[in-house]
């Protein structure tokens, strides 16, 4: 049983290659204020938390600060936060003025009235909540019109520009897991989109009697194979976290011609990342054993699919 673990991720997707050491430093950091917090003994759930915190805070990636925005110029936020101890989960979607989507998604769960709400009433429930408006502008990336994809992309067949959702899972020395999610969903999507990000058991679910596994990529297909319960009730049947990450993102392409990436920490502390695009950016940290972080998941890292 190794204890405590933290992984983050910060999108499965072509990273140009001058954003990959920024995309690869921002989930060092995000991973190591998560770890700070295991270490001295706090929650999974506040792990996530602060990681994606500082993910969402981090204007490279598409959550938070630094968001896509819609096809009205506008930054739509989606976030989930679950809890593998109760199974209480909290998610918001479409939300415009609320700088950490994953605390207010947070502070709805611990609320013990609605798991999940959208839109103007997120909004108006932050400022009931202690979570003041920000202006929508402090939250706009580079607006859409100047996205251009480099030389060296790479998009699959159908398919749009990336969306680089951030999400952190973690297990704590009391053996609890939890998972958060972000994202601003993809560029230019029509007002009202939401993806995979905060629909429970797409983007991510967490269980302490199976795992706690994050989800990324386009939304659209994700949510069709509800990846991130499927990875707990893998693991719920003994499969590792490695192989069940593997098996999904390949079910993903096989099935639904989807792309994007997982990562996953069973209650053992094992963990699975796996990807079918180019680049993941992660960071994972383990007791005893240096960071493992990157923007790509070298085969055979964690020891294959096993
Ligand atoms: N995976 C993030 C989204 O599609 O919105």
């Amino acid at each position: 049983m190794e204890r405590p673990v933290i992984v983050v991720h910060g999108g499965a997707w072509h990273i140009p290659a001058p954003l990959r050491e920024a995309f690869h430093e921002g989930c060092r950091q995000a991973a190591g204020a998560g770890w700070a917090v295991l270490l001295s003994g706090g929650t999974a759930l506040d792990a996530v938390e602060v990681a994606v915190r500082v993910l969402e805070d981090n204007p490279v990636y598409d959550a938070g600060r630094g968001s896509h925005s819609n096809s009205k110029g506008e930054v739509e936020l989606d976030a989930f936060i679950m809890d593998g101890r109760t199974l209480e989960l909290g998610a918001v979607a479409a939300v415009k003025r609320v700088k950490n989507p994953i605390t207010l998604a947070r502070r709805i769960m611990e609320s013990n009235e609605h798991a999940f709400v959208v839109g103007d009433g997120a909004e108006v429930w932050a400022q009931t909540l202690g979570i003041p408006l920000c202006d929508p502008a402090e939250l706009l990336g580079q607006p859409e019109s100047t996205v251009a994809m480099p030389e060296d992309s790479w998009m699959p067949p159908g398919m749009q520009l990336p969306a680089d959702t951030v999400g952190a899972v973690a297990l704590d020395l009391a053996g609890n897991l939890a998972v958060g999610t972000s994202t601003g969903g993809t560029p230019n999507k029509r007002p009202g989109r939401v993806g995979d990000t905060p629909l429970v058991g797409c983007g991510a679910y967490a269980d302490n009697a199976a795992g706690a596994a994050a989800a990324t990529g386009w939304g659209e297909r994700l949510m069709r194979l509800v990846l991130s319960k499927s990875a707990c009730d893998l693991l719920a049947q003994g499969w590792t976290p490695q192989a069940a990450a593997e098996h999904l993102v390949a079910q993903l392409e096989r099935r639904v011609a989807g792309y994007g990436g997982m990562i996953i920490v069973d209650r053992h502390g094992q963990v699975g990342l796996a990807h079918n695009t180019p680049h993941l950016s992660f960071a994972v940290i383990r007791v005893g054993e240096e960071m493992l972080s990157g923007t790509e998941v070298p085969k055979g890292l964690l020891g294959g699919a096993g």
